[in-house]
């Protein structure tokens, strides 16, 4: 069958990386933009990588996926951004065991604000921008910074793993479906101070703290589990989590450019307009929903004094973060 869409330019960066790997097949075949929706694969890597690059290529064109309308390659970023409606900046360096992900940000940082200008000067107008390379909410911060043409709205970092992760944790819990939990999203940093929020969420539309009915677990080994879940992978793996990532960076676009599920939310890092008195600027980890067209942050949560500590020391976090990376602003 063939197919006479427009095709939508899609940016990866670090496109030869492991999450690389993982995330170019899936977008190719239409998980992403959906199954009627042709794509342009826009590929920024460094040099020493575009020979890894080629192998990708090589194997994008074996799957001969009907969507797949281009492939451009390349260590320019000019041409990687151009025309581009979504950028996803994964191009970055993992953490290795013992880390935490804001040991990266001297590594990193740098890596992001040439990106932002680019996309800021390249772009297609429509564009829209998940970055995923750690520390994922400051690294966004600091591209943001770098394109003052784009609008803060269309910046998103991705705490959607961490939201996967919970739910999942959960539905195991207490023997149901993930489908079945709702309203469990992370509040804050990507980072062993995240906040995911039991308070406010539904297993089968009920309170999730009556149907767990332990909170003693909820706030301790639940929390941990789900802030230390990447540096576990890590030690188990040897190097961090791919397959998972890039499936979560394929859910945050779907839960933006569709409908959220009734009665539900998703988590999304997106800037702060001082919604529940977080600084404004932050790009904070919030409880979103979208109409496929805007999102917008659910308002109107209530958190009791435990949950307004953890949400205080992520927001601090973020903060130093903030003050860190203050020269890259
Ligand atoms: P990887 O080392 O396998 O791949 C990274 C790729 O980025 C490499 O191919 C490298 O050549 C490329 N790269 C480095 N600098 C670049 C630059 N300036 N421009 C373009 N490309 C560049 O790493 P990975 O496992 O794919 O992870 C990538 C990033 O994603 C890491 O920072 C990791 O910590 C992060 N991550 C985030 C989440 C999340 O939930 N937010 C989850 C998993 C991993
Ligand atoms: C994750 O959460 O798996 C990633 O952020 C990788 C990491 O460093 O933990």
């Amino acid at each position: 069958m063939s197919n006479s869409n427009t095709p939508i330019h899609v940016t990866v960066t670090g496109a030869a990386g492991q999450i690389g790997y993982s995330l170019l097949y899936r977008i190719a075949s239409g998980q992403m933009l959906g199954a009627d929706q042709p794509v342009v694969l826009r590929l920024l890597e460094i040099e020493p990588a575009m020979k890894a690059l080629e192998g990708v290529i090589m194997e994008l064109d074996d799957c001969a996926f009907p969507l797949l309308q281009d492939v451009v390659a390349t260590s320019d970023l000019k041409t990687a951004f151009d025309s581009t409606s979504w950028a996803l900046l994964v191009g970055s360096i993992p953490r290795k065991a013992g880390m935490e992900r804001n040991d990266l940000l001297n590594i990193n940082g740098g890596i992001f604000g040439p990106q932002g200008r680019a996309i800021n000067d390249y772009a297609s107008d429509d564009v829209r921008i998940l970055v995923v390379g750690n520390p994922c909410n400051t690294n966004c911060l600091i591209a943001r910074s770098a394109a003052p043409d784009i609008p803060a709205d269309r910046w998103f970092a991705m705490t959607r793993l961490d939201q996967n992760r919970a739910r999942s944790l959960i539905a195991k819990r207490v023997g149901v479906s993930v489908e079945d939990v709702s309203g469990l999203v992370i509040w804050g940093n990507h980072s062993s101070t995240q906040f995911p929020d039991f308070e406010n969420a539904q297993v089968q539309g009920k309170p999730l703290e009556s149907v767990v009915n332990d909170r003693t677990w909820l706030e301790g080994d639940f929390i941990t589990t789900v802030q230390q879940r990447g540096a576990k992978i890590i030690e188990a793996r040897g190097a961090s989590s791919a397959a998972s990532a890039a499936n979560a960076a394929i859910d945050s676009v779907v839960s933006v450019v569709n409908p959220t599920r009734k009665g539900d939310c998703v988590s999304l890092a997106v800037v702060s307009q001082g919604e529940y008195s977080i600084p404004e600027g932050l790009q904070f980890g919030f409880p979103v929903v979208s109409d496929g067209k805007s999102w917008k942050i659910i308002e109107g949560l209530s958190h009791d004094s435990f949950a307004q500590e953890r949400i205080r020391l992520t927001t601090e976090e973020l903060l130093s973060e903030r003050e860190a990376v203050k020269a890259l602003l």
